[in-house]
């Protein structure tokens, strides 16, 4: 067992932190504040490579492992939580599903443009009554012929306004239930796609967030992905990774809230004497960097299984559970080391605790996260 980064992990990281200090401290406040998309920092990280980190150079992307994606996640996430959901969802939800599991045509004509950064995408499987509970899908995408009639609503859909393609799950057996959906390559711009009202959200107010509805849309035969039928196994093999960028996005969360929580107790004096002497303060330092710590191990230990093309649907969920507690614990607790301070705009650690929330929420809430877990170690 050998627990260092290698030189290339090391470079990795460093370049992340560097575009994340230079390219998105700058405007994070007023991002958050306006609810702006960070769209020309996204272009910035798909020229840097940052979108397509794990897809192989043949179809655009950096070939890198999933050790690289979690240390670049941590990096991207400590400074703004919004740019790396966009970064997370391109990369695990859409880049690694069409790498895994599109044909080589599909590859060619949506892979490449989107591990290059040049499109960005959205998984739409969250429906207004199919959140949790992902098999009682009720959009429909029924077989045609020569196409798919695709019909329903897709609810919270992140990159819903401002991503170029999208990945659809839809039923298209009802009878046969989960063994009846399938996931569908669909562009935004196809007839018959609407894209609903802009969510007014607690955190993560720079990404977009939309209710997508489809009427009557055509999907080319040839935009199915993989045989009839694979869509929710498609979608629970593809949110498993997902899970360990959402896991790595907590834990920069944490790390950026306990850093400047770090910074401040040094700098900020209360009777006679800097904070970091209370060991008040102390304690809650060293509970953050014990949990941070053991967060970052569940993150790079489930990175790794994937990297060994072993096992990691238990590792995942493990990681997301604890990492996203863990940013919210951490963030409730930098506030409160910042005391008044902490509750207003300008020192970062509220957004950060705004931005943890969602974290327990999105890619299978921690209680999903539990049910998986619960599974596995039950079988
Ligand atoms: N790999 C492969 N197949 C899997 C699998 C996996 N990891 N997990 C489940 N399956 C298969 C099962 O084997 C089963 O297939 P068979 O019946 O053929 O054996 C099938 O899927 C159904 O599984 P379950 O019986 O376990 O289904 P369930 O209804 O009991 O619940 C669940 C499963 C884990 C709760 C699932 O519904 C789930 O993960 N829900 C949460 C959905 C979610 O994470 N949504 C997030 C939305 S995306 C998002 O948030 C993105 C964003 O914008 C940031």
């Amino acid at each position: 067992m050998n627990f260092e980064l290698s030189e290339e992990h090391l470079m990795i990281q460093q370049a992340a932190r560097d575009f994340a200090n230079a390219e998105l401290l700058p405007g994070v406040c007023e991002r958050d504040e306006k609810a702006i998309f960070p769209m020309a920092q996204i272009r910035k990280m798909g020229e840097l490579g940052f979108m397509g980190m794990m897809v192989s150079p043949e179809y655009g992307g950096g070939g890198m492992d999933t050790i690289s994606y979690v240390l670049a996640m941590e990096e991207i996430s400590k400074v703004d939580a919004s740019a790396s959901v966009v970064m997370s969802v391109n990369n695990s939800l859409v880049c690694w599903g069409l790498e895994t599991f599109a044909s080589e045509e599909q590859k060619q004509k949506y892979l490449v443009p989107l591990a290059q950064g040049k499109y960005h995408g959205a998984f739409c499987l969250s429906e207004p009554e199919a959140g949790s509970d992902a098999t009682s899908q009720r959009t429909t995408a029924i077989d045609q012929g020569d196409h798919y009639l695709m019909n329903g609503t897709k609810n919270w859909i992140t990159n819903g306004s401002t991503g170029d393609v999208y990945i659809v799950i839809a039923q298209s057996h009802v009878e046969a239930g989960h063994r009846g959906i399938n996931a569908f390559i669909v562009e935004k711009n196809w007839p018959g796609i609407t894209v609903g009202k802009k969510e007014d959200k607690m955190g993560i107010r720079g990404s977009d967030t939309h209710s997508i509805m489809f009427q009557d849309v055509k999907v080319p035969k040839e935009n199915r992905i993989g045989e009839d039928g694979f869509g929710f196994k498609f979608a629970m093999k593809t949110l498993a990774g997902g899970r360990i960028g959402i896991a790595s996005q907590a834990l920069g969360i944490a790390s950026g809230a306990y850093e400047r929580a770090v910074a401040y107790s040094k700098e900020r004096k209360a009777f006679g004497k800097e904070i970091m002497h209370h060991q008040a303060i102390q304690f809650k330092l060293a509970d953050m960097a014990t949990e941070i710590e053991a967060a970052r191990l569940l993150c790079l230990k489930a990175a790794w299984l994937k990297d060994q093309k072993k096992d990691y649907a238990l590792a995942s969920s493990m990681a997301k559970v604890f990492a996203s507690e863990t940013a919210m614990r951490t963030t409730t607790e930098a506030v409160q080391v910042h005391g008044g301070y902490g509750y207003v705009r300008e020192y970062h650690v509220e957004r950060m605790m705004r931005d943890a929330k969602i974290t327990q929420i999105y890619e299978g809430t921690s209680e999903v996260n539990r049910i998986v877990i619960s599974r596995e170690i039950l079988k």
